[in-house]
């Protein structure tokens, strides 16, 4: 592909899941105006994850049809992914892409969070991937290829107030999908995150009015379709992306303190050195479980010739 040539999705059928509004909603579009059949996944439920209605789903399917693109709605729930991955075998035979992208939120600060709290939030986020992602992955394994994306948060990367099971769904959605694009990569699977930050429901309560209208799902979306592209070899990346800004996250690992066997049980020897743990200024960038274990490794070699 060429810095001029147009991304397109044709013959490519994707799943996109919360597709009713919001990010979810734009991916759709963009995706399906590009030449991709779409399955608008959403349950149409209220922002805590109770209620149901058709119509949002049903009103991207007709948006997409009425500009000419082929789009089916799906309106169960991410919990129910063997019927979204169904859907999409049924109406169009085949399936290439997965954003799982729905989503709710249940904040309170942790000490107030019930157990019902934590529990829907791990259920729609993080089994929802779970459950989507494990009924389409025969389909992509057996046809050698497949592009799936998944949404993480700043909030699980980072941590926030009152967003412990919201936070804690996100940083497991990291886990999922960096494990799924090692299991995918002989079989032409890519399995990326994004962070995103965009004006919609979900921020209306935290940001200003002005900033939610103006951080529009739109400027979002063009990572996603680059993620979902065929020509894209991105994979088992996290990045963050909003108004226009796009960017690549990785670990960073200080060089660490290296304790001689003999005093590395007695823990006033670490607490001397405790500065050298924590000194970033000879640090690397592990990509991998191997990248984790080589220095202990490389510490044990070392005293097992001494
Ligand atoms: N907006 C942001 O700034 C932001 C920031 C970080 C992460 N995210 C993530 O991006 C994704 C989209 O968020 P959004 O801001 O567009 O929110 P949104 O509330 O506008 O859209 C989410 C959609 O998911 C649907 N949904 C909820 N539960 C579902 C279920 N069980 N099955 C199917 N559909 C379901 C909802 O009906 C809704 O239409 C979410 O995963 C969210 O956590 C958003």
């Amino acid at each position: 592909m060429t810095m001029h040539d147009r991304l397109h999705f044709e013959g490519k059928v994707a799943i996109i899941t919360g597709a009713g509004q919001g990010l979810g909603r734009q991916y759709a579009l963009l995706l399906a105006s590009r030449g991709a059949r779409v399955v608008v996944n959403d349950v149409g439920g209220d922002l805590r994850g109770g209620g149901y209605t058709a119509e949002v789903a049903d009103q991207v399917v007709d948006l997409i049809r009425h500009q000419g693109g082929q789009a089916v709605a799906s309106y169960d729930s991410v919990l129910s992914g063997e019927k979204i991955v169904e859907t999409a075998l049924a109406t169009w035979g085949t399936l290439d892409i997965v954003v799982n992208n729905a989503g709710i939120l249940r904040d309170s600060s942790f000490h107030k969070m019930t157990h019902e709290d934590w529990e829907q939030v791990l259920q729609v986020h993080l089994h929802g991937c779970f459950r989507v992602t494990r009924a389409a992955w025969h389909v992509l394994r057996e046809k050698g290829y497949g592009r799936i994306i998944m949404t993480t948060s700043a909030a699980g990367i980072y941590g926030n107030f009152g967003q412990a099971n919201y936070a804690a769904a996100k940083m497991g959605i990291i886990g999922l999908a960096q494990s799924l694009a090692i299991e995918g990569r002989s079989r032409q699977i890519h399995v990326n995150c994004i962070a995103p930050i965009a004006g919609s429901r979900m921020t209306e309560t935290i940001l200003p009015a002005e900033v939610v209208a103006d951080l529009k799902p739109e400027y979002v979306s063009s990572l996603v379709a680059w993620l979902c592209h065929a020509d894209c070899m991105e994979s088992g990346s996290v990045f963050e992306v909003g108004a226009g800004y796009f960017s690549k996250l990785r670990w960073e690992r200080s060089e660490g303190l290296r304790l001689p066997l003999a005093a590395a049980d007695i823990p006033e020897a670490l607490v001397k050195s405790w500065p050298t743990v924590l000194d970033f200024s000879a640090s690397d960038h592990p990509e991998s479980a191997e990248d984790a274990f080589a220095p202990v490794l490389k510490q044990l070699r070392t005293h097992q010739a001494n």
